[in-house]
């Protein structure tokens, strides 16, 4: 398992993380505007932010009238998400791959989960109590690592495995090493549609006109292929 790994990153990234995330180009111009976009109306509703980091997703959620829940594996990333969102939002710290038993079912509306899936090997327990915690028709929506890039970017051999990849970022002050598993087309779909889902929104992302000006040379390779993937999961009436 490389959770301990992962943790340690964002334990030391949490607070860079958290001062770039408002301009980071592939944050700021890429992903979540996309993501965002997969929404519905959101005014009203109950939100869980997973996989929250420092919180930038829950102040926007909040601004639009949802109330939001989240959390994070990472102490020092839910500290940075309450100074951002003062006594807005509820934060509490939990690990995505175990069953969040405080929730009745059927409570939230929506789901977020942000560049979160992407440090968990199988999302199948995960999806499960997603589902659990939705109320019927309440959506997914999610973001993570593209298979097709991934799979570039990490010189896989072994398209259909799911495994473990490393690399350095050097976005946020000192250079981290991070760990994150790459895995097939149908290992993040799958685990959506065998378990009381259906995908009614899939978009390959493209970078807007805003981040040619932070990263003119990401911008150009965005435009023409895709590293992110993002999608909208509806949950079934009728399984
Ligand atoms: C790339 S950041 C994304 C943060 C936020 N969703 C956003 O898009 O601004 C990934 C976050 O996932 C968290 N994370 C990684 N593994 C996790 C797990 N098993 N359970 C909960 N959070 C996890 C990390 O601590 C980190 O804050």
């Amino acid at each position: 398992m490389i959770q301990k790994k992962v943790l340690a990153a964002y334990e030391q990234l949490a607070h860079s993380y958290n001062q770039r995330i408002d301009h980071k180009p592939h944050n700021a111009y890429y992903d979540r505007p996309n993501t965002l976009g997969l929404l519905p109306e959101i005014s009203g509703t109950k939100i869980l932010d997973a996989g929250c980091g420092p919180g930038k997703y829950t102040e926007i959620l909040l601004e639009k009238g949802a109330e939001v829940h989240s959390f994070d594996l990472s102490p020092k990333m839910i500290e940075e998400a309450q100074k951002r969102n003062g006594n807005r939002g509820k934060f509490f710290l939990h690990d995505l791959t175990q069953p969040l038993i405080q929730y009745q079912d059927g409570v939230f509306d929506v789901v977020l989960c942000a560049l979160a899936l992407d440090y968990i090997p199988d999302w199948t327990q995960t999806i499960v109590e997603f589902n659990r915690l939705l109320r019927p028709e309440g959506v997914v929506v999610a973001s993570f690592g593209h298979p097709f890039f991934e799979f570039n970017y990490f010189s896989a051999k072994q398209y259909f495995s799911t495994e473990p990849v490393k690399t350095i970022w050097r976005g946020f002050g000192e250079p981290v090493e991070m760990h994150s598993y790459r895995r097939s087309l149908e290992e993040c779909l799958l685990p959506f549609t065998n378990n009381g889902f259906y995908i009614d929104r899939l978009i390959e992302p493209k970078p807007t006109k805003e981040f040619a000006k932070f990263d003119e040379r990401h911008y150009l390779e965005l435009s023409v292929f895709p590293s992110f993937l993002c999608l909208r999961a509806k949950k079934k009436t009728h399984l």
